[in-house]
């Protein structure tokens, strides 16, 4: 009598096991790429299994105590062919990016990076509320928002896609969004009216605008290898943290949550909390190059400037 009752227990647990699958496979099959949440990336998509079952993932909390002090990391570098570049603003539905021209080739070098990376593309991730948006976490807080500068090995790959797929493919410098009464002047053109409006149903082209822009004039950084934040999720990027962040309006912030996910003809659906939730840690170390866990720490001296050359 008790063995049967435990044999059907163990069948109906089957059976519920089963249902469960089912249905979700069923949520999960109609749904496409960018609709299915972060959660569902590695199961829509058998080639996006790592965002499931890797174990260098990104985007992390970052847990200031656990940064060591590297004090032999070298300052970025920055070299341009000129001052400024162009290039064209996107709404890619999932983020808005602007991507570099081919004729200014923007390098960058130095910090944890033993190549020269070549940038490709500057993307914003923000939230529908001040206080989430980013996708790092600072000591289980998030900001309004996250710049990441994406650049690619360009000394071992000819470009993004080969050198996204490889080892020390990817370098992304990461800078905090702040809402605040004034902009950084980077993203203040970045993100001016017209070409907000723009890009709500095209692409618009931006001339002169300088990276140098978007770093502050001094700061620490912090860095760990991890993986896109987007699928396939390669674990292939040297992650780069800037600790100080930049200004946006609050406009500014309210025209970004205005741009849609789908095209003008087609229902509103606010591009806004395009951020993937935090990924466990493992057993990755966090190096920075200055002392994270003293208190009014402070960063002066030529080793916390960003070294351009133009
Ligand atoms: C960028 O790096 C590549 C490869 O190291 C080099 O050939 C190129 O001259 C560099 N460009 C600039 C503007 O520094
Ligand atoms: C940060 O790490 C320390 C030491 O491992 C731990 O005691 C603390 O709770 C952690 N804090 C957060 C916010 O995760
Ligand atoms: C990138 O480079 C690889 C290897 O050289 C090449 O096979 C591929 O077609 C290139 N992809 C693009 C998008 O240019
Ligand atoms: C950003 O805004 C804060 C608060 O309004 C201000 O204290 C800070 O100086 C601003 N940062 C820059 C780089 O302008
Ligand atoms: C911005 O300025 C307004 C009025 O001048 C002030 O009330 C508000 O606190 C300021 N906000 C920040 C983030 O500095």
């Amino acid at each position: 009598m008790f063995e049967r009752l435990k044999k059907m227990l163990k069948l109906s647990i089957i059976y519920i096991w089963v249902l469960i699958v089912l249905s979700a496979a069923a949520q999960v099959s109609h749904l496409s790429s960018d609709q299915a949440g972060p959660a569902f990336w590695g199961l829509v998509n058998s080639a996006w299994n790592l965002c499931t079952i890797g174990k260098r993932q990104s985007p992390i909390n970052i847990n200031s105590s656990q940064i060591i002090f590297d004090p032999f990391l070298p300052p970025l570098r920055l070299s341009m062919n000129g001052k400024t570049v162009h290039g064209t603003m996107h709404n890619t539905g999932r983020h808005v990016s602007f991507r570099l021209d081919n004729e200014q080739p923007v390098n960058i070098s130095g910090g944890p990076l033993l190549y020269n990376h070549r940038l490709e593309e500057v993307m914003l991730h923000f939230g529908s509320e001040n206080g989430i948006g980013s996708e790092h976490l600072m000591n289980k807080e998030s900001t309004a928002g996250e710049v990441q500068l994406i650049h690619y090995n360009q000394e071992l790959y000819s470009n993004v896609s080969e050198a996204s797929r490889n080892p020390n493919g990817l370098a992304v410098i990461s800078l905090f969004i702040n809402v605040a009464n004034n902009s950084n002047p980077f993203l203040n053109r970045m993100l001016n009216r017209e070409t907000i409006t723009r890009i709500s149903f095209r692409t618009n082209y931006i001339q002169d605008l300088s990276i140098e822009d978007l770093f502050p004039e001094t700061f620490g950084f912090l860095t760990y290898q991890g993986s896109m934040t987007i699928p396939p999720c390669y674990e292939t990027v040297t992650w780069i943290i800037i600790d100080r962040p930049l200004n946006i309006t609050s406009m500014q912030m309210h025209s970004l949550r205005l741009l849609s996910q789908n095209p003008p003809s087609q229902i509103f659906q606010s591009m806004s909390d395009n951020f993937r939730p935090v990924q466990p840690l493992f057993h990755r170390g966090l190096r920075g190059n200055l002392d994270f866990r003293k208190p009014g720490r402070k960063c002066n001296g030529a080793n916390y400037k960003l070294h351009s050359k133009f």
